[in-house]
């Protein structure tokens, strides 16, 4: 493990545009350098860099973060590999701790694991070629199936022989550790001490994880699978993670890239088969609907997944479920189905790559709408289905949380209300309900738990005439109250963030001006209050907290968090603007009016809420609680004006 102390130099080397820069071509405007995002195809720059604040976000497709999260993203790093990208990268020297022996054991736990199963596949590979059977039963049956050799020896297809422990007696005679060979999957323990091959007579498809080792192994039936199952892979152990694997993505990788465009299939043999033909930006899922680890691994390479099964398969609707969770993600979801009972494989191999390409190019659908189009179909013209169906799809759209993809979300309601011959803004009402149930079920949960899809940056995702400056009631909270709120909390948050450790007078700091404010107030969003809590906690622990010491927090979701407010749209001081464009920290005296200003915004938008809700409760309270509710009323109305008092001279001034 790299030392903190290391760790520590690495940050404090950092610049951010020199990193960006390294592959990024960034053009300085103002405070900022702009260029074109790295992570998504544009012609005209939105990628901006902030040296001042070490961190980059991308106005078109929404990745942000700072130099660290950069280089994992950009060349797809875990977190301890980036910094020794980072160390190289400023010529520092890393100082390692001692790992625990819990940490030895598992590291050598899956490099044993690793070394066996190259081992199995250098076995498997040599039994095709040179075992009688292999030749004449195996290599034939891939021969005829289309796979030529190059293809073969590029996946490193393989055959384990019909007899009971050839593999087995290898594995013992190399003096692999027997407590582990359970655990590959290869041979099984029988009788006490008989170990038995468990692929017997069967073709093997090796899995390699992102970086070509072997994970693990699908061993295929040779023929027709009558009795047997037709595959049999690796059980689940510290490398096979059935729910992250992803066939094929080490030879794909690439080709995604530069396709800018994942191709997914249901099967091994489907893979191969694209690959073969010269479509190599294709990975399987290996049947199963695809998983939420799964959806990110490809969001690391791409953002645009198609996603190919057969016209009949039994796992499209399977499929089309698990996919909300793509909206989530932001990942832009297409689905296409091969005709006539044929599967990718055996479609590639009869109409050849060109053809294949142009029949996906040409009939590839939004999943949305796909999954819309499929459901239009079932409901026919009973109305409460279609009511049913309504309701389904505006869940959907719903999910779609990303203030990036706001736009992508009219465009879908559009086209589904068109689809379902309903009235656009009815849609967008019920869409509206289901974010704000979900909003109200996570709030109620009361989990300090941060989650990205909570917090929207950017407007929220139905935007009001407030949103864009045009000056409304305020009396109506009924909508989205919650987002409204959230960007009075973000406020103070932010200005804690950038200028808490400044002095407010003589005798305080901002920081501790803006706690005595709030003093008896709680914010509504619980991931904001929870990030006000640990601020408070660590300026109380003498820590200086700024933005930085956020940025690099070990929790990805503070940082989410912390950048979302550090970089969000809603000014509610002019002044504040004109400070950051002056490249200065000081705060200058004449803007403590804007701090309690913030402060004051905030408050009396809480009041509205809590009129709001008073008055709701007077509506149903019975008759004895009512005079009390009254005087509550009262109270708050009190409040309301002195309030409003004090904004008059603030304004005025
Ligand atoms: N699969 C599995 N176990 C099974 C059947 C299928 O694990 N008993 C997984 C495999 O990953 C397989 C995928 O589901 O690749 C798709 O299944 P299928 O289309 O039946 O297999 P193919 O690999 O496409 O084989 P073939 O083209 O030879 O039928
Ligand atoms: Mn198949």
């Amino acid at each position: 493990m790299i030392t903190p102390q290391t760790i520590e130099e690495i940050k404090g080397r950092i610049k951010i545009d020199e990193v960006v820069g390294e592959f990024v071509k960034l053009k300085r405007r103002g405070a900022n350098l702009m260029g074109n995002c790295p992570f998504h195809h544009e012609k005209t720059p939105s990628f901006t860099v902030s040296p001042a604040k070490e961190l980059y976000k991308c106005f078109g497709c929404g990745k942000s973060g700072n130099a660290i999260t950069f280089v994992m993203e950009h060349e797809k790093l875990a977190y301890p590999d980036a910094l020794r990208w980072l160390a190289n990268f400023y010529k520092i020297e890393i100082q390692e701790t001692q790992i625990s022996d819990a940490q030895k054991q598992q590291i050598a736990t899956t490099d044993s694991l690793f070394i066996i199963n190259s081992f199995a596949q250098k076995f498997f590979s040599d039994r095709l070629h040179n075992h009688p059977d292999g030749q004449a039963i195996a290599l034939s049956y891939l021969h005829q199936r289309g796979f030529n050799d190059a293809t073969i020896s590029k996946f490193q297809l393989g055959y384990n022989p019909t007899l009971r422990n050839e593999l087995a007696n290898q594995l013992i005679a190399n003096q692999f550790n027997k407590d582990l060979l359970p655990r590959t999957g290869l041979v099984v323990l029988r009788n006490e001490n008989e170990w038995v091959d468990n692929y017997r007579g069967r073709i093997i498809f090796p899995i390699h994880n992102h970086s070509g080792k072997i994970i693990g192994f699908g061993a295929r039936v040779i023929g027709k699978a009558d009795k047997a199952p037709k595959y049999i892979n690796t059980p689940e152990n510290e490398l096979y993670v059935k729910s992250k694997v992803l066939y094929g993505s080490y030879f794909a990788r690439q080709a995604i890239d530069k396709a800018d465009e994942c191709l997914l299939v249901e099967g091994y043999t489907d893979v191969i088969s694209l690959s073969q033909a010269g479509v190599e930006n294709v990975v399987a899922s290996g049947g199963t609907s695809l998983t939420t680890d799964q959806l990110r691994l490809i969001k690391k390479y791409t953002n645009h997944l198609t996603i190919i099964y057969d016209g009949d398969s039994a796992g499209v609707k399977a499929a089309l479920r698990g996919l909300d969770m793509a909206l989530e993600e932001g990942l832009d979801v297409k689905l296409v189905l091969i005709p006539d009972n044929e599967d990718p494989d055996s479609y590639v191999n009869k109409v050849g790559a060109d053809a294949f390409r142009t029949f996906i190019n040409r009939n590839k659908k939004d999943f949305i709408l796909f999954k819309l189009e499929i459901l239009l179909k079932e409901t026919g013209n009973d109305i409460g289905k279609k009511n049913e169906l309504v309701n389904q799809i505006a869940e959907s759209l719903s999910r779609i949380n990303k203030a990036e993809d706001f736009t992508k979300q009219q465009a879908y309601i559009k086209q589904c209300a068109a689809l379902l011959k309903i009235d656009e803004g009815g849609l967008i009402t019920l869409v509206n309900k289901y974010k704000r149930d979900k909003l109200t079920k996570e709030e109620k949960k009361g989990n300090q738990h941060l989650s990205n899809t909570f917090v929207s940056d950017g407007p929220p995702p139905m935007a009001t005439p407030e949103d864009f400056g045009e000056p409304v009631e305020h009396s109506d909270t009924e909508g989205l109250l919650t987002n409204q709120d959230d960007k009075y909390e973000k406020n103070i948050l932010r200005i804690l963030l950038e200028y808490g450790i400044n002095p407010w007078g003589e005798q305080l700091t901002i920081a501790e001006f803006v706690f005595a404010e709030l003093e008896g107030f709680h914010f509504d969003n619980p991931q904001l209050e929870q990030l006000l809590v640990t601020y408070k906690q660590a300026y109380q622990a003498g820590e200086q907290p700024t933005t930085k010491t956020f940025l690099y927090h070990e929790d990805d979701a503070i940082r989410q968090l912390v950048i979302n407010i550090t970089l969000f749209p809603y000014e509610l001081s002019q002044r504040w603007n004109t400070l950051e464009e002056g490249k200065t920290n000081v705060i200058k005296d004449t803007s403590i009016e804007d701090v309690s200003q913030s402060i004051n915004y905030y408050k009396l938008r809480k009041l509205k809420k809590m009129l709001d809700d008073n008055q709701k409760e007077m509506e149903n309270a019975p008759m004895e609680e009512q005079l009390t509710l009254i005087r509550i009323h009262k109270e708050l109305k009190d409040m309301e004006r002195a309030l409003t008092a004090v904004f008059g001279t603030v304004i005025l001034k």
